[in-house]
C-alpha cells in the first residue's frame, strides 16, 4: 500500500505552493520576489542578505545533516524544530474528526497539541505508572486492534519526562503490524545522550517509520529552531506540500551550517560528555535525600523525581534562582519534578538549594 492512501486526500490532491525561491535559485539578477535590492545591515557585521528569501531547504545545510544522521538528502526534511516536525505530519496524514494520534503519557505534550489544533481525536496509552513508567506495549497493540482512526503514533526514545528509551524489538513488531495503516515517528530528541542505535537505520526498510532529531538538546541550540525529519522519499515529499515556503530564516541556516562543520564534531562530542559527567555529579547529589520518594534516572540530560510538597519544594527552589520543571496539572506525575543536566555552577546551586530544603523540611 503507498503511503499517500494514508495522507489526508486534500494534501495529496493539492497543488502546492511554489515560491520564487523554489522556481529560482538566488543567483542572476532577482526581480522576481518583490524583495529589496538593499538590506538595511548591508556592511555591518550583521549582514547576510537580509533582503533576499532564504533558500527553502538549503543544500549545504541539508548535505550536513545527511552526513550527521547517515541518510540520504532525499530522506530530509528541515524544519522549524521538532515541534514543526510534529505539526506537519499531523496535519498531513489526520483528517479533522476521523483519524486520531496514539501516545503514551507521560510524554512530550506536543504530540497532544497538534491533534487538538488539527480537530483529531487523541488516543493515550498510559504508561505503567507502578512499573517505573515502563511503555505499555500491550495496551498500544490492543488500542491498535480496536482504533482503525489511529494514523500516527507518536514514540519518544529517550522519553520526555521518564528518560527511558524504546526497545527495538517492540518497534519492530509495530511497524510490521502497521506497514498498511498508520505511520511510527520515533522523537530522537534526546538520542545522542543514549547509547541505543538510532532508528534512522530502519528506514530504507519501512515507508511507514518517521525519526524526528532536533539540534536543540545535545547540538546546544535550542535558540536556533532547527529540526530534521528523516523518513523515506514518500513521506518527505508529503511534508513538503505543506511546510511554509521558508521555514528557516537566512541568519538560522548561515549559524546551522557553522555549528554543523566537520570541526565542530570533536567540540559537541565533549558537550555531551560534560552532560554525561554532570549528569554522574546530579545523580550522586540526589541519592538519599530524606524528601525523595522516587526517581528515575533515564538515558537524557535530565533526571525526573517524586518529592513530598513539590509545590513548596519548586517554590522554595525559584526563590534561590533555581528553576525545575513541575507538573501541577499532570495527574500521573503527582509529586514529579523534573531536573535538567545543568552546567558545574548551576549544580552548585541546586546543591545548595537541596540542602537548605532538606534542612528546614
Ligand atoms: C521529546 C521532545 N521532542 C521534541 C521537542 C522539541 O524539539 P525542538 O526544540 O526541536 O522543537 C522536545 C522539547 O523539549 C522534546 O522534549
Amino acid at each position: 500500500m503507498s503511503i499517500n492512501s494514508l495522507a489526508r486526500p486534500e494534501i495529496v490532491a493539492m497543488k502546492p505552493y511554489s515560491s520564487a525561491r523554489k522556481e529560482a535559485p538566488g543567483r542572476g539578477i532577482l526581480l522576481n520576489a518583490n524583495e529589496s535590492p538593499w538590506s538595511l545591515l548591508e556592511n555591518t557585521p550583521l549582514d547576510s542578505a537580509l533582503n533576499r528569501y532564504p533558500d527553502p531547504q538549503p543544500k549545504e545545510l541539508v548535505s550536513r545533516l545527511a552526513a550527521l544522521y547517515e541518510m540520504a538528502e532525499e530522506n530530509i526534511l528541515v524544519t522549524r524544530g521538532s515541534d514543526e516536525g510534529i505539526d506537519l505530519l499531523t496535519r498531513v496524514f489526520c483528517r479533522a474528526g476521523e483519524d486520531a494520534i496514539l501516545h503514551c503519557p507521560p510524554t512530550f505534550g506536543m504530540y497532544r497539541i497538534a491533534a487538538q489544533t488539527q480537530g483529531a481525536a487523541v488516543v493515550a496509552v498510559p504508561r505503567l505508572a507502578g512499573d517505573g513508567f515502563r511503555l505499555d506495549e500491550a495496551g498500544i497493540l490492543d488500542a491498535l486492534a480496536n482504533d482503525a482512526r489511529i494514523k500516527l503514533v507518536f514514540l519518544t526514545s529517550p522519553n520526555n519526562p521518564t528518560g527511558d528509551a524504546l526497545g527495538a524489538d517492540f518497534l519492530l513488531k509495530l511497524l510490521e503490524i502497521t506497514s498498511d495503516r498508520a505511520l511510527i515517528v520515533v522523537d530522537e530528541a534526546y538520542a545522542e545522550f543514549c547509547p541505543n542505535p538510532s532508528a534512522t537505520a530502519l528506514i530504507d526498510r519501512y515507508e511507514n517509520l518517521v525519526v524526528l532529531r532536533t539540534l536543540s538538546k545535545a547540538w546546544a541550540a535550542a535558540g536556533l529552531r532547527c529540526g530534521t525529519v528523516l523518513a523515506q522519499r514518500s513521506v518527505i515529499s508529503l511534508l513538503r506540500r505543506i511546510i511554509a515556503p521558508y521555514p528557516l530564516a537566512s541568519p538560522v541556516i548561515t549559524l546551522a551550517r557553522h555549528m554543523l562543520e566537520p570541526k565542530m564534531l570533536e567540540r559537541q562530542r565533549h558537550l555531551i560528555s560534560e552532560v554525561q559527567r554532570n549528569k554522574t555529579r546530579l545523580l550522586s547529589m540526589l541519592e538519599s535525600r530524606s524528601f525523595i520518594r522516587d526517581m528515575w534516572p533515564g538515558e537524557a540530560n535530565f533526571v525526573l523525581l517524586r518529592v513530598d510538597n513539590p509545590d513548596k519544594f519548586l517554590t522554595f527552589c525559584a526563590a534561590r534562582d533555581v528553576i525545575l520543571r513541575g507538573y501541577p496539572a499532570d495527574p500521573m506525575l503527582a509529586g514529579c519534578v523534573r531536573i535538567s543536566v545543568g552546567s558545574d555552577q548551576d549544580l552548585s546551586a541546586l546543591e545548595s538549594a537541596l540542602d537548605a530544603w532538606e534542612a528546614q523540611s
